[in-house]
């Protein structure tokens, strides 16, 4: 791309006055193929209108998830919760991501318990004193996906499990403290596991956190476990999930065949999740969602 070009992100701006500093901050890094240093794709590189997409986005999110908040108990269905985030979000003006998404049937996801993530929400379904219960939504705006997840501790739960609960966000904070530009993402998963494996907790592989933009899931995958100085390169304007879902048995995972969606511990042992959706800055890093 030449300076006067018109620059390859869509702003509108001369190269020369856009991205040129940047792809040449990036073309002075000597990446290492032996560490499957990777340099960032141009299209997972958000503009500022995307930056602002996906930050209203979130807000309708966030709010959604105070709105669980303010109702998950004792005796609700999660059907119940399931309708109110999405009658919330439709009002807003939003799209609930998950309905449809790839076949997925309802408009959240709630996880109970030994279910690591896509628990499919059912009037079946009632919350006990004692679960530990993640709820996952992701919200569309304008074309934008926000994408976050928080636990909840019903009725009176066992140390153990809130243990669990703590740590598990914890891993979260560790990860997102280890996303920072000019540092790779093999960062993330080695704070993640580390801190997974001093509490004597597992780190599932199967599924990981994902860039996020005009798609539910784009590059990178973001492994919740790792080793330093590895994979892609994190640069300013990329948007990602940190998104660990940590076991308190064994890692291994299992799907339930009838219903095509629910991960279960294979152990049946506890699982716990938090996410968030993060914007890479110059300086460090924004929350998006959560
Ligand atoms: N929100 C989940 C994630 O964090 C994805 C759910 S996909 C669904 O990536 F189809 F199960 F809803
Ligand atoms: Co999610
Ligand atoms: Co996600």
């Amino acid at each position: 791309m030449h300076r006067n070009d018109f620059c390859w992100c869509g702003s509108g701006l001369k190269y020369k006055r856009c991205h040129l500093d940047f792809d040449e901050h990036i073309d002075s890094i000597k990446f290492d193929p032996r560490m499957g240093q990777i340099k960032p794709p141009h299209e997972i590189i958000k503009t500022e209108k995307d930056i602002a997409g996906i930050t209203k986005s979130g807000k309708i999110n966030n709010a959604a998830l105070d709105l669980i908040a303010e109702n998950i108990r004792e005796g609700i269905d999660t059907l119940t919760l399931n309708d109110m985030a999405h009658n919330f979000i439709i009002e807003n003006g939003g799209i609930p991501a998950c309905l449809n998404y790839a076949g997925y049937p309802k408009s959240i996801c709630i996880s109970i318990n030994d279910v690591v993530c896509h628990g499919i929400p059912s009037k079946k379904t009632i919350l006990k004193s004692g679960d530990i219960v993640n709820v996952d939504i992701t919200t569309i705006l304008d074309g934008y996906y926000a994408d976050a997840s928080r636990m909840f501790m019903i009725g009176s739960v066992s140390p153990e499990a809130e243990k669990l609960v703590e740590v598990t966000r914890q891993c979260m904070e560790l990860g997102i403290n280890a996303v920072k530009p000019w540092h790779f993402l093999g960062d993330v998963g080695a704070a993640i596991e580390k801190h997974a494996h001093t509490n004597k907790y597992s780190v599932v592989t199967a599924l990981g956190g994902h860039g996020v933009g005009k798609k539910f899931h784009e590059e990178p995958f973001v492994n919740h476990v790792g080793e330093k100085n590895t994979g892609m390169l994190l640069v300013p304007g990329m948007v990602l999930t940190v998104e660990p879902m940590i076991n308190m048995g064994d890692f291994d995972v299992r799907t339930d065949e009838k219903d095509g969606w629910t991960v279960y511990t294979k152990d049946g042992s506890l699982s716990a999740q938090w996410e968030k959706t993060i914007l890479i800055t110059e300086t460090g890093t924004a929350v998006l969602a959560d």
